[in-house]
């Protein structure tokens, strides 16, 4: 089947209300249609694409094809005064096809997975639309603001974006249509039931929601950046900071694997729907491991945070080599071998993420008895640095989370006397932790962010 597709783009956003009209507002790293764009262009199957934009949009849309390498499918094409002539503009710049979906530039969070049973089924049928159920019930309203009557919401649907058409229906649908229809008409299936085709109705998804107010600027910059981050690996996940930083992870909805030595491993990463890893991190061996098993799942990772550590309280003059090792081994060596492994990955997705170490404050004017531990939390802040700097061109971002001291297993068992209230929560050193998991934070990377 030959699938093109029409992406409108001509509009001017009156309803959001600023001066640059919304398919063009930057969110996050990219232009709100690029996204749309992108989809369709990672689509094999739609074979072009025309995109109607403002004589404004032109040269913008130029730069966005070459910028975010969409040149082979997209064309650019001059839009019309409505949405219909804009439609209009897009089919006659296609080559014939069988199918042309048409798509809205500003839903962008379209999945390419319907194209498939919409495009099917507008072969079958003439045309087929994705729709959802009302929210809010329909008013019938008189001219002067009254309410006629109210209409039954289970007899209607709300109409969204994908939609498909025969070429043929969508070409006869604009031969037939009637200027006022043109300008002020707004359903494109509306025109092709009239031109013979009988309109099969999908289930839509709230994904496919309309960016029209300023609010839903806001909505499409968290799920922009829900979905460049999806996959995190915290060690050290078995208790204490880390259980606390995989649990809100999860909450935020992000697929974490917990990695720890312990078998409570298993009991954490069931309660937050994550995937158990038991591995020493200090072992080149168990993190390729980890590594291995998480890519084979879930196919990426976007957030690593290096939470691992191990203590012993010993003054320097009786600490022996096995200890001293064992310490740095596992607080630096070990978020080394993860670092460079999702480091790779990272750049291996081409979607970037960011690593997160978890630091100490014993970093920062020495601690009697706590001299591999603090030597080695503070080797990571270093590694924070380095990684920020050579992460930069392949947008990978790099934080230290640096916790006073914090109410855990590992310090209680430094300091078994040690009063409550002198301690954080690990659930506050968390949520920072989420915070630069979760937040887009472009200019910022290498900082140590201090939880007091
Ligand atoms: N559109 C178009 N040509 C027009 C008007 C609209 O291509 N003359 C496109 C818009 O760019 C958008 C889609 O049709 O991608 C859906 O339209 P809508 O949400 O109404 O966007 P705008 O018309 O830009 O917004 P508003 O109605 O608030 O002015
Ligand atoms: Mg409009």
């Amino acid at each position: 089947m030959r699938v093109s597709a029409i992406i409108p783009a001509a509009g001017s956003g009156t309803r959001m209300g600023t001066p640059t009209p919304k398919q063009f507002w930057v969110v996050h790293d990219r232009p709100l249609i690029v996204y749309t764009l992108q989809t369709l262009a990672r689509s094999d199957f739609i074979q072009e694409v025309a995109v109607p934009t403002s004589e404004d949009g032109l040269p913008l849309l130029q730069d966005f094809v070459r910028r975010f390498h969409l040149d082979g499918k997209v064309q650019i094409v001059r839009g019309g005064e409505s949405r219909h002539y804009s439609i209009r503009n897009g089919l006659l710049a296609l080559s014939p096809a069988d199918v042309v979906i048409v798509h809205d530039a500003v839903r962008p969070f379209v999945f390419e997975e319907i194209f498939r049973p919409l495009a099917e089924a507008a072969w079958e049928h003439g045309a087929a639309g994705t729709v959802m159920p009302l929210v809010d019930t329909v008013l019938a309203v008189t001219d002067d603001g009254f309410m006629e009557r109210s209409l039954d919401r289970r007899l209607y649907r709300a109409s969204q974006t994908p939609q498909a058409f025969r070429y043929e229906i969508l070409k006869r649908a604009y031969e037939n249509a009637a200027e006022e229809e043109m300008l002020h008409s707004t359903e494109c299936l509306e025109l092709a039931r009239r031109a013979g085709a009988r309109v099969k109705l999908l289930q839509g998804s709230p994904f496919f929601w309309k960016v029209t107010y300023k609010p839903d600027i806001y909505t499409a910059e968290r799920l922009a950046m829900e979905r460049s981050r999806q996959v995190a690996i915290v060690t050290g996940g078995s208790r204490g900071i880390g259980q606390k930083v995989a649990e809100s992870l999860a909450d935020r909805g992000l697929k974490v694997a917990v990695v720890a030595r312990d078998e409570e491993v298993e009991t954490v990463a069931r309660h937050i729907g994550g995937m158990a890893v038991q591995a020493d991190v200090s072992r080149p061996d168990e993190v390729q491991r980890l590594f291995d098993a998480v890519l084979e799942r879930w196919g990426r990772v976007d957030v690593m945070v290096n939470n691992a550590g191990t203590a012993r309280w010993r003054k320097l003059a009786d600490m022996g080599d096995e200890e001293w090792q064992e310490i740095v081994d596992t607080n630096l060596s070990g978020a080394f071998y993860c670092t460079r492994a999702a480091f790779r990955a990272m750049v291996e997705s081409g979607n970037g993420g960011v690593i997160i170490n978890i630091g100490s404050s014993s970093i920062s004017g020495g601690r009697v008895g706590e001299g591999a531990y603090a030597a080695s939390k503070a080797g990571l802040v270093a590694l924070t640095e380095t990684t920020a700097l050579e992460g930069k061109p392949y947008g990978i971002h790099a934080f230290t989370v640096v916790p006073r001291r914090t109410d855990t297993a590992l310090r209680r068992a430094l300091y078994p006397d040690e009063k409550d209230a002198d301690l954080l929560d690990p659930s506050d050193v968390a949520r920072v932790v989420t915070f630069c998991a979760t937040e887009w934070m472009p200019h910022l990377s290498g900082q140590s962010f201090w939880v007091k």
